[in-house]
Formats: C-alpha cells, structure tokens, sequence
C-alpha cells in the first residue's frame, strides 16, 4: 500500500504581505542576525520567538573554533526561552539567515534537522502548534504552521 503526505505552506513574495506582528517578528530576526557570531562559516542567521504573553526574544548562531560545539540560532533562541518562560507557550518562531555577503539569489534558509527535532519537542510539550516562518535577506518568506509539517515521522516522548 502506498500512502502519501502533503504538507501545505504559505509563501510571500515579500515582506509587504506579511502583517504587523510578522513584520516585527522579521525585523527582530534581522537584527539578531546581525549579531550572529559566525567567523568560520560566515553564515549569519537570526531569529525570533513570540510568546504568548507577547514578549517577543531573539537570537542567533554562535561558532566555536571545536566547530561542533557551536549551536544554531534557533536552538540558542529557543533554549534560553525555554529556560526562562518554561510555562509560556511559543505562538510563532521567525528565522532570517544567509551567507554574510548579500546575494539576491539565496533562497529562504529553513531550520536543519536537528533544529527540527528540538522545536518538535517544545510544541508537543505545550500541545500547541506554533507558526514557523523562514526567510533569507532577500525578504522572500516561507511559512508553516507546524514544526511538524517539516519532520514528518516526528520522533517524540510517546515512543519512550
Ligand atoms: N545554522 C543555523 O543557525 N540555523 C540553521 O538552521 C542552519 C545552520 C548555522 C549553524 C552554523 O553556525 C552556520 O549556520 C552554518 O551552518
């Protein structure tokens, strides 16, 4: 038997279709990223988390010179959250990356594989989904509405 699974997304062509609360979102993962402490792969990606109680948090990648003891931004971003929000559910998480020089070709970063499984965690934790946008500095945006839809045959606590 063979089953298929579709997933559906949102994608803007620009930043003008996106409303307030996405717009902030956007630019505050453009700031972070700013930030970015990536000297060796010169790879800068920013993001930002929007709670329930409408704080907004961000954050980015930060290397290390032992190169797997880095972490990417979405992981620094979503560990301090959940490290100082632990009850505060995530409503929509805003991630902007690219290579440190501009170029109008790069495509909207999404979050890697092991991004996705530590995102998967905290939106089962709080039984909830949580919107995720991906962007590149080129204003292009790419949305879900689930951590999910990108980890299909998710891996979670109800396995344990
Ligand atoms: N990176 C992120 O911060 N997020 C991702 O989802 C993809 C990769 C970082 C890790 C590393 O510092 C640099 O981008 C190049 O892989």
């Amino acid at each position: 038997m063979k089953k298929d699974i579709q997933i559906g997304y949102d994608y803007f062509k620009n930043s003008s279709e996106l409303n307030d609360i996405e717009n902030t979102l956007f630019a505050r993962a453009k700031q972070a990223r700013e930030n970015a402490y990536a000297p060796y792969s010169n790879f800068l990606v920013g993001c930002s988390v929007l709670l329930e109680n409408g704080e907004i948090f961000s954050g980015n990648n930060q290397e290390n010179a032992a190169f797997p003891s880095g972490l990417c931004a979405e992981r620094t971003t979503l560990f301090w959250v959940a490290a100082n929000f632990p009850n505060e559910k995530i409503k929509k998480i805003f991630i902007v990356g690219g290579p440190r020089e501009f170029h109008e070709k790069n495509p909207p970063i999404p979050p890697c594989g092991a991004c996705r499984q530590s995102l998967i965690e905290y939106e089962t934790k709080q039984n909830e989904n949580i919107d995720l946008y991906f962007s590149s500095m080129n204003d292009v945006v790419v949305k879900v509405n689930s951590i999910k839809d990108l980890l299909p045959f998710y891996f979670d606590a109800t396995f344990l």
